[in-house]
């Protein structure tokens, strides 16, 4: 059994061990997430809070064994991401209806599917399943493939998830982005109280 190193968050203060434990990684072993589990993430998503519970959140998905279609998404992925991404096992593109039926725009739309975002990637972690979401992709070419109309529908991220393997495997510069620990901004330097 191979001892694979999760990039733990280093916190001060107790944070729940499901938000210490996700990062994005890009080592990807050959197991396949089955579809049971990946409706199980899905299912997470449609949990979060959105304006209105509007929901403003859909979501494609493409499973690896699904080869033809998988490369397709793969090809929108820009080349600092396709290399390790296409080595996912589903590929999952989280797209922004940006208005309301009435056609009014739905100004908190990112916050909303942002939530989405995060409950899908806290519910996969507890299921030791990693994702790494990308915003460098062709937008037009996989709205394109998806056939969504951009005045409605706005592509987002594209998550690579699958299950953790080795970082050696991967080719520099990932693998040594693979290792680097991970850092955040201290509190004082983003929350100040009202004054
Ligand atoms: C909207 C968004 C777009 C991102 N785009 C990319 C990307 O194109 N390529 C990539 O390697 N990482 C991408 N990331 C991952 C971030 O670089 C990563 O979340 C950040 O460095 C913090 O690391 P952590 O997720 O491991 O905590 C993206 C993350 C978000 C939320």
């Amino acid at each position: 059994m191979k001892s694979l190193k999760i990039k733990e968050a280093k916190t001060i203060y107790n944070v729940h061990d499901l938000i210490r434990n996700r990062w994005s990684a890009r080592s990807f072993s050959e197991k396949e997430i089955s579809q049971d589990d990946l409706n199980t993430i899905l299912e997470a998503a449609s949990w979060a809070f959105s304006a209105m519970n509007y929901q403003p959140w859909i979501y494609y998905y493409v499973h690896k064994g699904d080869a033809e279609k998988f490369s397709k998404i793969a090809d929108c992925l820009l080349p600092g991401n396709k290399p390790w991404a296409k080595e996912a096992s589903v590929l999952l593109i989280s797209v922004a209806k940006k208005n309301y039926d009435d056609g009014s725009m739905n100004r908190t739309v990112m916050h909303d599917v942002g939530a989405a975002n995060t409950l899908l990637m806290m519910q996969a972690t507890s299921m030791n399943i990693v994702g790494h979401p990308m915003g460098g992709f062709d937008i037009k070419k996989c709205s394109e493939i998806l056939n969504l109309d951009n005045n409605e529908y706005e592509p987002v991220v594209i998550f690579a998830l699958g299950y953790l393997d080795e970082p050696e495997k991967l080719a520099e510069p990932f693998k040594t982005r693979e290792l680097t620990e991970r850092t955040r901004k201290s509190i004082s330097d983003f929350a100040f109280p009202v004054k």
